[in-house]
């Protein structure tokens, strides 16, 4: 038994299949990218939240792990792929003889991602909330035809900046966006992003941080 790190997973190659084949897959439902860029940027911002609260190393490097491989199951199906990729990784890391603790720790915040059964259930599931979340960013979207755009694309799209501040201090992580007006209105973010900022709350507060939202330099939460 031993413990994982995020350069171990990266160079595995059934995980490595896995990321490739389960974004392309979303790629023909017309979803946004999920590959290797989402995949190590939701890493290592769910790493860099808890290292700034000062979490130990071990579980630090857990969000990171956990960032990387939560959205796998798409391989299998987009509807409940939080719950298929805890399975999933459940099974490669038990291969991997990663120490059962572990194991449990990363699943359990993989399997609590996503919007509508995704709950902050220990401090590294509410780190991968935060960090998943808070990729709205205009490189995703991939659809090239602007006529055909839906809400989705829209909000993405216009979503030039995006970042995550943690002040420790304070105990406050603020999400701070730049959207272009021009081609999504705040209101259309609201309406696809309400729920997600509803659950970046929760996670923060199990973080004992609160939230703030800022967009276009107007503080909205
Ligand atoms: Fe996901
Ligand atoms: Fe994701």
């Amino acid at each position: 038994m031993s413990s994982i790190t995020l350069q171990e997973v990266k160079e595995n190659p059934q995980i490595t299949a896995y990321i490739k084949k389960a974004d392309e897959h979303l790629r023909s439902l017309g979803f946004t990218e999920h590959s290797f860029r989402h995949a190590s940027l939701v890493a290592d911002i769910a790493r860099d939240i808890l290292q700034r609260l000062e979490y130990p190393r071990h579980t630090t490097e857990l969000a990171a792990v956990a960032g990387y491989l939560h959205d796998i199951g798409n391989v299998v199906n987009r509807q409940n792929h939080g719950h298929t990729s805890a399975i999933l990784v459940s099974r490669i890391l038990t291969e991997l003889e990663v120490n059962y603790e572990d194991i449990a720790t990363i699943i359990g915040a993989i399997g609590n991602h996503d919007e509508g059964t995704g709950e902050p259930v220990n401090v590294v599931a509410a780190a991968l909330i935060i960090s998943d979340k808070s990729d709205v960013h205009w490189t995703r979207v991939r659809n090239n035809d602007y006529a055909t755009f839906d809400i989705h694309d829209r909000v993405n799209y216009a979503a030039k900046q995006s970042f995550i501040e943690v002040n420790n201090d304070d105990k406050i992580i603020t999400l701070e966006l730049e959207i272009d007006t021009e081609i999504s209105t705040v209101m259309e973010y609201f309406e696809i992003f309400l729920t997600r900022m509803i659950m970046c709350r929760r996670a923060a507060e199990a973080l004992s941080c609160d939230f703030q939202l800022i967009i276009n330099e107007v503080e909205l939460l």
